[in-house]
């Protein structure tokens, strides 16, 4: 099993990281959204890690001609769609499954969705049984809720859905049936979710519209123009940057080139409730606002977060290391969705800090933590790459050895290479 051991940062630094790796939302729906057009797309900067890349064959075995120089991709569609002789492989990603759930459940045609050992633990009955009340078929392991998922596609129903639980990826399953459905659609959440989506679905030319409180999907009359995108840096990636700068003192870097769309950049928001110094320096707009992000040391204080969580659901492993160095008490709560993601987040962060020797406590729905000094431990990443990344960073302060880290590949292949820009870093097997 790989594992990483990190030495602590010697002094401070001003560093500008313009590598961080692409966004992993945004790429997963180019892979998916251009089988909505009968034009190439062209996308910039797709990220190149193991889920998106997984994402791309699917396509591919949807019938998609695809290029991929490495860094840019073009996705040709295929006429129609291909019913494919294998099981489409979703790797470690909960978005590409449940977003081809709900692209598949209304296509013509026998799809089978599998995943890696810890998606094959995750809920998939939060976008089986939407799907399902319009008329999907769709089966699984105990009646729908685990992978393998099987999918007879056929037209569905309309709906008027209003979702318990506020998550980008059951929300978007439903606005891909929605569009190829028999009738108008309407989508409801108790707090906005990530809306990559629905940003680029409309920027496409899809019929998606807010109305009382709802998002109102109008199906396709034809297919969508094509996508013509550069791919941001991952505001959730380039955070175990920041808050690498936001512990060490008289530190500053800058996080070029990030999506700053609101329903990303919450965790950033939180530091500077923490009391860092955090300046967002919007760019361009192109589908969604896009710019550079500079994050300074200051004294970190501790901070209650209980709302929006969907918006802090990746951030909140890496800001559980800043909430370990802050003065004072810290609360995470109204957060038990992290229990269901790569990982059981809540388990895993309380188990990791524990072992670095900090005051903390494990709660039904979050946890608490009492600021003071990390201390170095072996961690393991429970094969969650955010794990293994946030407990990286905290060795930036203390040293750490973090087992179990080929899942960092699922999201951001680099993060070692510019984690040594600022600390030494020795991987071993
Ligand atoms: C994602 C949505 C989030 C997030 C995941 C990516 C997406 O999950 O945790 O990493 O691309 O739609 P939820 O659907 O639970 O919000």
């Amino acid at each position: 099993m790989s594992y990483i051991e990190v030495e602590p940062v010697k002094g401070s630094f001003d560093e500008v990281i313009g590598e961080i790796a692409s966004d992993k939302s945004i790429s997963h729906r180019c892979a998916i959204f251009s089988l909505l057009s009968d034009n190439p797309s062209f996308i910039k900067n797709y990220l190149q890690a193991e889920d998106t890349l997984n994402s791309l064959n699917i396509s591919k075995l949807l019938g998609c001609r695809i290029e991929n120089d490495g860094k840019n991709v073009t996705i040709i569609p295929p006429k129609e769609l291909k019913e494919p002789p294998h099981i489409l492989d979703c790797g470690n990603s909960g978005t590409a499954i449940r977003l081809f759930m709900g692209f598949l459940a209304s296509q013509e045609g026998f799809f089978v969705l599998h995943g890696d050992e810890y998606l094959a633990r995750r809920p998939m009955k939060r976008v089986a049984n939407p799907l399902r009340s319009i008329g999907a078929k769709i089966d699984g392991r105990e009646d729908g809720e685990l992978a393998p998922i099987s999918i007879r596609g056929a037209k569905l129903d309309g709906f008027k859905y209003e979702s318990a639980i506020s998550s980008a990826q059951v929300k978007s399953a439903l606005i891909l049936a929605g569009l190829n459905a028999k009738t108008t659609s309407f989508y409801k959440e108790f707090e906005l979710s990530r809306d990559h989506s629905e940003r680029m679905l409309k920027g496409m030319g899809a019929d998606i519209s807010n109305e009382d409180g709802y998002i109102k999907i109008n199906p396709l009359t034809k297919p969508l123009k094509p996508l013509e995108i550069t791919v941001p840096s991952d505001p959730s990636s380039g955070f175990f940057f920041a808050v690498l700068a936001a512990i060490t003192p008289d530190s500053k870097v800058i996080i070029k080139d990030t999506t700053l769309n609101p329903t990303r950049v919450e965790a950033y928001k939180v530091l500077k409730n923490m009391g860092v110094y955090v300046e967002f320096v919007e760019k361009e707009n192109v589908y969604e606002p896009i710019g550079d992000i500079v994050i300074k040391h200051c004294e970190l204080n501790g901070v209650t977060v209980s709302e929006n969580i969907s918006w802090l659901i990746d951030e909140l492993p890496a800001l559980s290391i800043a909430m370990a160095l802050a003065k004072g008490k810290s609360v995470v709560k109204n957060a038990e969705e992290l229990r269901v993601k790569e990982s059981d987040r809540i388990s895993s962060v309380v188990e990791s800090l524990k072992k670095c020797e900090v005051q903390v406590e494990e709660k039904e729905d979050g946890y608490e933590i009492v600021g003071g000094e990390l201390n170095y431990a072996v961690i393991d990443s429970h094969g969650d790459h955010r794990i293994a990344m946030s407990f990286l960073v905290a060795g930036s302060r203390c040293g750490m050895r973090v087992e179990d880290t080929e899942c960092i590949n699922t999201s951001f292949p680099n993060f070692t290479k510019i984690l040594n820009r600022f600390c030494g870093v020795k991987n071993g097997d």
